[in-house]
């Protein structure tokens, strides 16, 4: 039962000029009271094509309209607000839940159309910042978010896997590097001793040469580097691993900036072909002062590529390689610029598909209580802040529940996804600072508390046992309830709004109001001290429903839920 294309159709029935069925369903809202109606249509729409204000419209047709499936229909001002039959709009949602269950929300929409999602792309030997969670944790929920309305998504990895700053770490291996402790903490070891070349190499500048003839022989393919540089490689993303394993993120492909090294020449000659390839001070670029950008660097005087390049060769593989519909690159607001000369660069080059390609960006990470410098080499390891997420949680549920079963199990869901939980609950532009505190509270607009939330609703329904036989949806009357109702029937509609604008927080928004409208629904109908048991079935099933669509929520953000906690 789709609500806004029925209104619409009964709209569009009733007036003497054709207007696209469309246009009426897409302008149908959802009032933010229920006293204004279920949905609400505004007439000044189609004050143009009918030349009358919008209030006469509204008023002429309201009396006109049909009425079944809806209590009421009125017009108020240029409004034509539509009260839902509650019954059967509860009987059509709880079934349907109840039917779909872990397909609830799902659709074909997508369907044929392939998305490649880049995100994540750490660099090799550097931490995996706080950043490059953010990145993670909206690109596979978005990934999650396509996949579940059709699309075929393609996870990629663009890894910082290649670089001048290669040549330089080699030269520290050979000089500084402590074996042992490269085995143990690979990433820390690595990062030590390029943080220690920059600060030799102040005192020394010949350090730096030594570094680019590393870089040289490794570009040349030289037996030794690149032994030294596959190391790295490997080293980090066995790092990595750990964080993508505790976060359950998965990816199509691992195809990093190295990746591009055979497909880079290729892409300068295309960019010269056309024309647009200009020297600048000894660089190749292309100009784009015409779009009061500054150049986009292709080779450097020296004549070697760099990220931008790297960047231009793999949007033209995907898009050879997976005929993408659209192409998302889920990467930090401070490469805005890159990304808009990238994209344009690519337009100039002829491609019409560059319109397609997004960037999807998101703001800084910060923590409350901590100060850092990354040149200094103080940052944030990510293994360590989840860690760190899960022992909290663990002293809480100590205090709170100590009985529980499987603590370390509850621990780990619960710790990881408050801190996923943070970064899609607001706008992704929107700068983060994180607060513990905040973050694992069990109230608040928090992971946790969600997951309480269906927790508890879970805990109900094993003491009162679930729903049974048929159910006399007339029984679901109160305000809670039926508030409660129409969150779970807007599922869908937060999902596309999320896919439309690229943004997981709407979804995680809809999450929490419904865990909100559930506990007020929970704490003003009781339901183990019910006597009516027609009454009190109606409201199990009601909980049954909730804890289903939460569920499927939290999945889409990448988040899972416990039955206990
Ligand atoms: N490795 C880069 C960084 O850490 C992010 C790469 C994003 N993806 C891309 N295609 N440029 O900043």
């Amino acid at each position: 039962m789709d609500y806004k294309k029925i209104i619409a159709n009964k709209i569009k029935e009733n007036l003497e000029v054709t207007v696209d069925l469309e246009v009426i369903e897409n302008s149908i809202e959802i009032p933010p009271k229920s006293d204004m109606g279920d949905y609400a249509f505004p007439c000044f729409i189609l004050s143009k094509t009918l030349r009358k204000a919008p209030n006469k419209i509204a008023e002429e047709l309201s009396p006109k309209i049909d009425k079944e499936g809806f209590e009421r229909v009125e017009n108020l001002g240029p409004y034509l607000n539509f009260f839902v039959d509650k019954e059967v709009f509860s009987e059509n949602t709880l079934e349907k839940i109840q039917n779909e269950k872990d397909e609830y929300g799902a659709s074909r929409a997508g369907e044929g159309k392939n998305i490649t999602i880049d995100f994540s792309s750490p660099n090799i030997a550097k931490p995996f910042h706080v950043g490059h969670l953010f990145s993670t944790a909206i690109g596979n929920s978005l990934y999650k978010i396509l996949s579940f309305e059709g699309y075929n998504c393609i996870g990629i990895n663009h890894l910082g896997d290649w670089g001048t700053q290669f040549g330089k770490l080699i030269s520290a291996y050979k000089r500084w590097c402590d074996k042992d402790t490269l085995t143990k903490e690979p990433i820390k070891e690595l990062l030590r001793i390029y943080v220690k070349f920059h600060a030799e190499a102040e005192k020394d500048p010949t350090l730096e040469d030594e570094g680019r003839m590393y870089f040289k022989k490794l570009e040349d393919g030289e037996e030794e580097e690149v032994a030294l540089w596959k190391k790295f490689r490997e080293l980090s993303l066995k790092e990595f691993d750990i964080v993508y394993k505790l976060l359950n993120v998965k990816f199509d492909a691992y195809t990093g900036e190295s990746f591009y090294n055979d497909k880079m020449d290729a892409v300068v000659e295309e960019i010269e072909k056309k024309g647009i390839l200009t020297s600048s001070n000894g660089a190749k670029v292309v100009m784009l002062e015409d779009y009061n950008m500054p150049p986009c660097i292709i080779r450097k005087s020296d004549g070697a590529t760099i990220y931008a390049t790297r960047d231009l060769a793999a949007a033209e593989y995907r898009k050879k390689t997976y005929d993408f519909y659209k192409s998302i690159y889920v990467v930090g607001s401070d490469q805005k610029l890159h990304f808009k000369q990238l994209f344009k660069t690519l337009e100039l080059m002829g491609h019409d598909w560059a319109k397609d390609c997004k960037h999807v960006s998101f703001g800084m990470v910060r923590f409350a209580d901590r100060k850092l410098s990354t040149r200094k080499g103080e940052v944030i390891f990510l293994d360590e802040v989840l860690s760190e997420a899960m022992e909290k949680t663990l002293e809480i549920i100590n205090v709170k529940n100590p009985e529980l079963k499987n603590k370390e199990e509850v621990s780990k869901v619960v710790g990881v996804g408050s801190i996923v939980f943070a970064y899609l609950k607001n706008n992704r532009e929107k700068d983060i600072v994180f607060d513990w505190k905040e973050m694992l509270s069990f109230e608040g607009e928090t992971g946790p508390y969600v997951q309480y939330t269906y927790a508890r609703g879970k805990s109900i329904l094993r003491k009162l046992g679930v729903s049974q036989g048929k159910i006399d949806y007339s029984k679901l009357n109160t305000t809670e309830d039926f508030e409660l109702i129409k969150l779970l029937e807007g599922f869908q509609g937060s999902i596309f709004s999320a896919i439309d604008k690229l943004e997981p927080s709407i979804l995680t928004r809809h999450i929490i109001e419904i865990a909100k409208a559930f506990n007020k629904f929970y704490n003003s109908n009781r339901i183990s001290t019910e006597a009516d048991e027609k009454v009190k079935n109606a409201r199990l099933k009601l909980t049954e429903a909730t804890t289903q669509v939460i569920k499927n929520g939290l999945k889409l953000l990448g988040i899972g839920v416990v039955e206990e906690m």
